[in-house]
């Protein structure tokens, strides 16, 4: 997740014009995962993330799923995995709408953060740390649905890679869904003091990952230790062509005016707890959503 900006201190190589550094590729996913698990601790005990809802309120869903429910559709009966879950405040919410679930993702403090909040919430949910392109080793199973989103494709290198574990992961008929930053987002600027939308970060995936540096994270709380994260950014296109190419339908692509996050200093909070830019200035979707099914055969 790109941002927000504004509290984070991040250098790119290339912006700074300095010459790119073929790093391999376990070495950048290694820096992640300890940036993940240093940011899952904090996470945890954030008002961002506010864990104790979910405890004190057996009803109680994420901002996330609650907007998701309405594009997904009725989750209950179903088989549910949740790619690149956190620390499970969103797999938690589709186990209360009354989908059996399971989350997987990178970060093991993550995952320990996760089943601690099922316990604690009492809402059945399993969890498994899973490097998501190793997902179909660590989870034998197909399912109804598969879903991600909120901040998780810019952590992967490769789409096509992601959409093949999508598929082997879903029963035929199964349905996908992910809602995430839109890449066009994730190009531009964010940094400018003034209002143009400059791009200036590839579109497009690159095998070589962007660096950041930085001690901040998206959500309150004390800074992180000193951490580099890699991340990179897929087009539209590759997105939607990868998940065809792995035998799924696609049933709608929508483009949002909206984030969750504070991504550019001109975005301002609304009531509905979404970010937006001022009226007359929302040029550019800063969200898309997508629902597809794997083909019968
Ligand atoms: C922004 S969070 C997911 C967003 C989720 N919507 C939330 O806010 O709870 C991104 C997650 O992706 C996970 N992740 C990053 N790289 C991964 C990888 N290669 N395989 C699996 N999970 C990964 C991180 O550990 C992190 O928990």
């Amino acid at each position: 997740m790109r941002g927000p900006f504004l509290i984070y201190v991040c250098s790119n190589q290339s912006e700074f014009g300095l010459p790119e550094v073929s790093v391999p590729i376990d070495e950048q996913r290694e820096a992640n995962r300890q940036s993940w698990d240093a940011r899952a601790r904090i996470h945890a005990e954030s008002r961002f993330y506010d864990l104790a809802s979910y405890i004190r309120d057996p009803a109680h869903l994420s901002d996330t799923v609650r907007f998701d429910r309405t594009e997904l559709g009725d989750v209950s009966g179903k088989s549910l995995l949740h790619l690149q879950c956190h620390i499970g405040t969103d797999t938690i919410s589709w186990a209360r709408l009354g989908a059996t679930v399971t989350g997987t993702d990178l970060s093991p403090v993550s995952i320990e953060q996760a089943r601690k909040l099922s316990a604690d919430s009492g809402t059945p949910a399993r969890f498994e740390v899973a490097e998501l392109y190793d997902t179909p080793d660590v989870i034998n199973e197909k399912f109804d649905i598969v879903c991600t989103g909120v901040g998780a494709l810019v952590w992967l290198p490769d789409i096509r890679g992601w959409a093949q574990v999508v598929s082997r992961m879903l029963k035929p008929g199964g349905v996908f869904y992910v809602r995430d930053g839109h890449p066009m987002a994730g190009a531009v600027d964010n940094g400018r003091k003034d209002d143009q939308l400059i791009v200036t970060a590839p579109y497009f995936e690159r095998s070589e990952g962007t660096r950041y540096e930085g001690t901040g994270t998206y959500a309150d709380g004390p800074e992180l230790p000193d951490k580099v994260d890699y991340e990179w950014n897929h087009g539209l296109g590759e997105i939607v062509t990868s998940l065809i190419d792995a035998d799924l339908r696609i049933e709608f692509l929508h483009e949002h005016q909206f984030g969750e996050w504070h991504a550019f200093p001109e975005m301002q909070k609304d009531n509905d707890g979404y970010w937006r830019f001022p009226e007359n200035r929302d040029h550019m979707p800063l969200m898309f959503s997508l629902r597809a099914t794997k083909e019968l055969s």
